[in-house]
């Protein structure tokens, strides 16, 4: 176990920390002299992307476990990152999805209040909104914009976020749903980066077809109303995430609170931008053909990120759309790379 800070703040339970985003913010943890617990079943998560903490190999849908978890480890707080992603999967598996997802999210809830435990960070997401009107239009897409998520992944965030506004209200609960736009890009260390499978995220998958390793990457829709016709999309460094992460956790907050906020950079990419990118890092075309719209795919999607600015003091350091490519190309030719199993 490597651990960058010997002072000790305290445990925080990170549950999901042995997925991608989760063993970044268990580094930055660590790094502000926190003491991560994984809490992870291992289905899609790796054991040795735990680096920064103990692992408790669980399931966020068994509250016993995770009351043991907490108990013996005299847990601060909680970042609760465990569930399941794939937005295409979730409309075949919505049972599933609802499952991990929302029973997880409850039982987290049921722990924390059996232990006291006050504060939760909560991993939200973008797809809460849905097709908005903003998306159709460009604009920046507020917190309190309209809610209609396009998809039962969406609507588990969304329950989610419900659930623990309702806990807040009933037992002084401090909560804080991030609602990440796009995460994107590896640690420095070339230690942790992103290996979904199957990976449904646009960097890597044209990282890997400019390298050989697919025959081509399919862009979705190139008749969008965006200057070049294919969608917009906010790419946040997983780095910056994670210590959006941190910042949430340490922030000050009323007891009872439920603070909703957008994590993106406020400007947005399109599709073949990013393709020029991972040309220009990798020093030769992208191969790509144009394919059909996916139904319910908006247009443009760009946070308006004021409020983690004013509230947490968070700015974006390393979400330049170079440097986000470049180390997604250092982790995909890291002898550390290998896709996660889906469970
Ligand atoms: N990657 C993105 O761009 C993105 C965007 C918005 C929101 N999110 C959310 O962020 C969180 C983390 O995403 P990620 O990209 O790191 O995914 P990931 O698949 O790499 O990590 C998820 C982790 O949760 C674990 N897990 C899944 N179900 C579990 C269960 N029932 N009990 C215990 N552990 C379980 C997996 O083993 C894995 O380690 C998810 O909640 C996801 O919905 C991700």
């Amino acid at each position: 176990m490597a651990q960058t800070d010997t002072s000790d703040r305290g445990a925080v339970l990170v549950t999901g920390g042995a997925g991608y985003i989760g063993s970044h913010t268990a580094k930055a943890l660590a790094e502000r002299g926190w003491r991560p617990v994984v809490f992870d079943n291992l289905s899609s998560g790796r054991k040795d992307m735990v680096r920064w903490g103990d692992l408790v190999v669980g399931d966020v849908r068994d509250r016993e476990a995770l009351r043991a978890a907490m108990t013996e480890h005299q847990v601060k707080g909680v970042i609760h990152f465990a569930g399941l992603i794939e937005v295409g999967r979730s409309v075949s598996w919505p049972d599933l999805f609802y499952d991990h997802n929302v029973t997880g999210t409850a039982a987290v809830l049921a722990a924390m209040n059996a232990c006291g435990v006050p504060r939760l960070v909560f991993s939200s997401s973008a797809a809460v909104y849905g097709d908005v009107q903003s998306a159709v239009s460009g604009a920046a897409i507020p917190e309190d914009a309209v809610k209609g998520p396009a998809s039962p992944y969406g609507e588990t965030k969304l329950v989610g976020e419900w659930m623990i506004q309702a806990n807040g209200r009933a037992f002084g609960l401090e909560a804080v749903a991030l609602r990440y736009f796009n995460a994107a890009g590896a640690d420095a260390s070339g230690l942790l980066g992103e290996g979904h499978e199957p990976e449904t995220h646009l960097i890597p998958l044209a990282i890997e077809a400019a390298l050989g390793v697919r025959k081509e990457l399919t862009v979705f829709g190139q008749d969008f109303d965006t200057p070049d016709g294919s969608c917009i999309r906010d790419y946040i460094h997983v780095t910056d995430l994670a210590r959006a992460h941190v910042a949430a956790l340490e922030g000050p907050m009323a007891a009872g609170e439920f603070l909703p906020m957008n994590v993106g950079t406020g400007r947005g990419h399109s599709v073949l931008e990013v393709l020029g990118a991972v040309d220009a890092a990798i020093g030769q075309a992208t191969p790509y053909r144009i394919g059909d719209r996916r139904a319910g795919d908006p247009a443009s999607l760009v946070a308006d990120a004021g409020r983690i600015r004013q509230r947490l003091g968070w700015m974006p350091e390393h979400s330049d759309l170079g440097r986000i490519v470049a180390s997604a190309l250092a982790w995909r030719r890291s002898a550390m790379f290998k896709p996660a199993i889906a469970g």
